[in-house]
């Protein structure tokens, strides 16, 4: 009886009837940015000609060296835009080092790449022809397995009318890079910053807190919870020894070559991240409550009750937002002759 009074005083006439739910909210807001106007401003971007034509640029697997990789291979829709491969398998099969992160929101993201080694989605489209993934040997052989696809020139000449020469990697990249800008996924995390705070359960809250207060919130803040800062992989004690890692990647050391970066890695975005195994840039981690654990031991020098894992993957898994339509479902691509897939 006692109780039931007491927390009829604690809460304010009209408030939301979970408590401690107010300041919740009011910590979060101070730490994450719901997405919520993001994905309206991208609204008026769905169905234009660059848009489209990144799309089908995405799915096209006739620009790499064997005809049979496309960036869709490795960023995958029904996987939630990855492989599930620890590494990535790329052109003539050959294995790439690291793990592919999700396309879904990366454009939200300060850098791209694991190591930050590329400025933006454009840079990263831009690039990407020429690397393990595509296999081509220069910009000039991108381009002619470009323009060798009947119906290319038509639609980067209405993507691009004011270019004279509109078949180039560059607006290859663009168009690409303004795909990958609407591939945003809103959460019931973003309808609890955008103050419903029935959004998440009991136990996705309690799950926050402590993503808050333990102190993965040092790193994972902002609107992706990560994507806006580098650190060090293992700040507290060597990541290796719990993730087994083997080759130990040196992460930015191997862009800056200064010491201060070995082992320095972007910290990644966490939507989405149930469903984004394996785990790390090596997917060295098959499981997300051993991701967290790990986490919590090597970036702070923390053990996780099992029952704080629990909130915290339970929090995790309400940043688990819906495939958007424009990449859920293949776009038709122009037709040209293609090869068997592996
Ligand atoms: C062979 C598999 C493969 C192919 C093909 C591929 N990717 Fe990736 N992608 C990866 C891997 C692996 C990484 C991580 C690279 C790193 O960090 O060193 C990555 C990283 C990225 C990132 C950065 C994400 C982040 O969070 O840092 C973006 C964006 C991306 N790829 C988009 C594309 C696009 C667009 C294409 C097609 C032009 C493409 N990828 C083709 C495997 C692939
Ligand atoms: C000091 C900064 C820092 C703190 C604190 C931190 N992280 Fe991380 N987190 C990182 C970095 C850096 C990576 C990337 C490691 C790698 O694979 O190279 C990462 C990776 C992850 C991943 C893997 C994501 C993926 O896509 O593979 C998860 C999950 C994660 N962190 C959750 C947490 C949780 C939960 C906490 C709190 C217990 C936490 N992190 C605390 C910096 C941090």
């Amino acid at each position: 009886m006692a109780a039931v009074v007491l927390l009829a005083w604690r809460l304010p006439a009209g408030a939301d009837d979970r408590p401690h739910a107010a300041p919740l909210l009011q910590d979060a807001r101070s730490n994450f940015q719901s997405i919520t106007a993001d994905v309206a401003a991208q609204q008026k971007n769905l169905g234009t000609p660059v848009v489209e034509l990144g799309r089908k640029l995405f799915f096209d697997p006739r620009i790499s060296a064997d005809g049979v990789w496309s960036c869709m291979l490795c960023h995958q829709p029904s996987l939630y835009g990855t492989d599930a491969h620890p590494k990535s398998r790329g052109v003539f099969d050959k294995f790439l080092p690291r793990n592919a992160p999700t396309v879904l929101n990366s454009a939200l993201q300060f850098r791209q790449h694991w190591d930050g080694g590329r400025e933006s989605v454009e840079e990263q489209a831009k690039l990407a022809p020429l690397g393990g993934g595509f296999g081509n040997a220069n910009d000039a052989q991108a381009v002619d397995r470009l323009k060798a696809v009947p119906g290319y020139a038509d639609l980067f000449e209405a993507a691009f009318p004011d270019d004279k020469d509109p078949v180039t990697t560059t607006n290859w990249a663009a168009a690409i890079g303004a795909y990958e800008h609407t591939l945003l996924t809103p959460s019931r995390f973003d309808d609890f910053l955008d103050g419903k705070t029935d959004a998440l359960t009991p136990s996705e809250q309690a799950g926050l807190r402590k993503f808050i207060d333990i102190g993965c919130v040092n790193c994972h803040d902002g609107r992706g919870l990560g994507g806006d800062s580098f650190e060090k992989f293992g700040a507290v004690s060597d990541y290796w020894n719990a993730t087994h890692s083997d080759p130990i990647d040196l992460g930015r050391f191997n862009i800056t070559k200064a010491d201060a970066d070995r082992y320095v890695f972007k910290v990644p975005p966490l939507r989405n991240v149930e469903k984004t195994a394996p785990y790390f840039h090596d997917g060295s981690v098959e499981k997300l409550p051993d991701a967290a654990r790990i986490m919590a031991k090597v970036q702070l020098g923390k053990d996780l009750a099992p029952r704080d894992v629990d909130d915290i993957v339970s929090f995790l898994n309400s940043l688990t937002g819906e495939i958007p339509a424009n990449f859920a479902q293949a776009p038709v691509l122009p037709s040209g002759q293609f090869h068997e897939k592996p």
